[in-house]
């Protein structure tokens, strides 16, 4: 084939235009994949070799070759040409540059479409391997800040408003629990992403007499097609890691939000580190959690991926159609989001300095006792919608008077029942609204115990960071 001919130029008369070259190209975007789609080419050689399709010889010379182009990209020398579209033509053309003719069979049996599938899988499937990672790590630092902060109290809020006494734990251990699910939703995805679709060739299978399930056992994938046309057309296992970035980056955003607010002076409850906190050009006093904001913002972006390629595949006839070149690019954008901001969480996350004290001052003033007088008047037989009512009323005397419900005297909180004791004072504490909440999953210090012991159990079984299940080739 003549240098600049198109490897699928036999039935062009005419040259093809610049400008469709450029906007036909996925190069720019695609070439992330060399790995994979060297690791591809090497399991097909092999197995076209296992087969009797290739002798051992031409296996072995395109396996070298194909080595050769890997160490050329690896060292930065690798010549890629636009003119070639995309990464899988780029390395074929080098590589029968390097190892003669035998580079022209290696495309035996097989088709860009199922080549490109497998090359996305692979990649997919390494990529969510390592969110799983990234995400224990992440929850690994949350439960050790628990840990540090079981005694640590504050108002736990419902309507952004204070609501009742939580620990510091409970409230960090919330989104452990999140993130766990965003691990275990990680694992699940990577079973459908880790399917072999080598074989379905163009579209429909081919007449050689090829072996995908050997292909798939030297890539470490755990299954193969069932269905050649849905192998090469569909992208549904991308959309589904999409799926899991996304809820992952909404945790990530909940907790940035949590993290802006606490840093306003208003609150109080966080000093950020220096480190991840940046100034203003004009305002000298100003630190400001840029971290938090823009992972907030990234959030946006990686749900634009995702709505990108579910929009790309809505309504696409089977099978292949180029349309799925537009796969790549929200995915791979999408994960280099993830995989940041999950990390810079993590170091964010660990030094993050809390402030018990505005915390605790917090406390005094957000009526956060409240149920709990409800809650004591009812154990002293008072029916609960009246003891709201009474505690309503005790509420806006405290309030008028400047006052926490817990510094009125015996005497004035008896003017509201008489059924109100000296032992009040214990219900209205704060540590104690915390500790009597005994309900498995809640704020009491046995349940936040139990969490965390769960939580570690969990990390140490190691589940899904099994780490990539990989062949030999990566
Ligand atoms: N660059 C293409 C993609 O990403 C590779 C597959 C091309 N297949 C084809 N029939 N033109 O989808």
């Amino acid at each position: 084939m003549a240098k600049g001919a198109k490897p699928w130029g036999g039935r062009f008369g005419g040259r093809t235009a610049a400008s469709t070259e450029e906007y036909t190209c996925s190069l720019d975007v695609d070439r992330a994949l060399w790995a994979e789609d060297i690791a591809g080419s090497m399991a097909h050689a092999r197995m076209l070799a296992a087969r009797g399709i290739l002798t051992a010889e031409e296996a072995e010379r395109l396996v070298d070759g194909l080595l050769a182009v890997r160490r050329e990209i690896e060292d930065g020398t690798f010549a890629w040409d636009r003119s070639l579209e995309d990464v899988h033509m780029n390395v074929e053309a080098r590589l029968t540059e390097l190892a003669g003719p035998v580079g022209g069979k290696l495309h035996t049996g097989r088709s860009r479409n199922d080549q490109v599938a497998l090359d996305f899988r692979l990649h997919v499937s390494r990529r969510l391997a390592e969110w799983d990672g990234l995400i224990r790590r992440l929850v690994l630092v949350i439960l050790d800040r628990a840990a540090e902060h079981a005694d640590t109290l504050l108002p736990g809020c419902t309507h952004l408003q204070p609501a009742q006494p939580v620990s510091l734990a409970q409230h960090l251990l919330a989104y452990a629990w999140m993130l766990r699910r965003d691990a275990e939703r990680v694992a699940d995805c990577r079973k459908r992403v880790e399917v072999s679709p080598l074989g379905a060739a163009a579209l429909a299978g081919t007449t050689h007499d090829l072996d995908p399930a050997a292909v798939a056992r030297d890539l470490g994938l755990a299954a193969t097609f069932g269905n050649s046309m849905d192998a090469v057309s569909d992208r549904d296992f991308a959309c589904e890691a999409l799926f899991c970035a996304s809820l992952a980056m909404m945790h990530l955003s909940r907790l940035c939000e949590e993290i802006i607010l606490w840093a306003n002076p208003a609150f109080g409850f966080v000093r950020l580190p220096d480190a991840f906190a940046t100034g203003s050009s004009i305002m000298p006093q100003k630190k400001n959690p840029d971290v938090a904001e823009i992972m907030r913002g990234k959030t946006g972006r990686v749900y634009g991926a995702l709505m990108s390629l579910l929009t790309v595949m809505k309504g696409l006839p089977l099978t292949y159609n180029r349309d799925l070149q537009e796969d790549k690019e929200p995915f791979l954008d999408a994960d280099a989001t993830v995989r940041a901001s999950l990390s810079i969480m993590a170091d964010m996350l660990g030094v993050l300095g809390f402030d018990p004290e505005r915390m605790r001052a917090a406390l005094a003033r957000g009526f956060v006792n409240a149920t709990e007088l409800a809650d004591y008047l009812v154990r002293k037989g008072m029916p609960f919608r009246e003891a709201h009512h009474v505690t309503g009323a005790a509420v806006a005397r405290a309030e008028k008077a400047g006052k926490g419900l817990e510094d009125l005297t015996l005497d004035e909180l008896r003017g509201f029942s008489e059924r109100i004791e000296e032992d009040v004072f214990t219900a209205l504490d704060f540590g104690q609204a915390v500790a009597r909440r005994l309900t498995p999953g809640g704020t009491g210090p046995d349940s936040v115990a139990a969490q965390l012991a769960e939580l570690r159990a969990w990390l140490e079984s190691g589940g899904a960071a099994a780490g990539p299940r990989q062949g030999t080739l990566f």
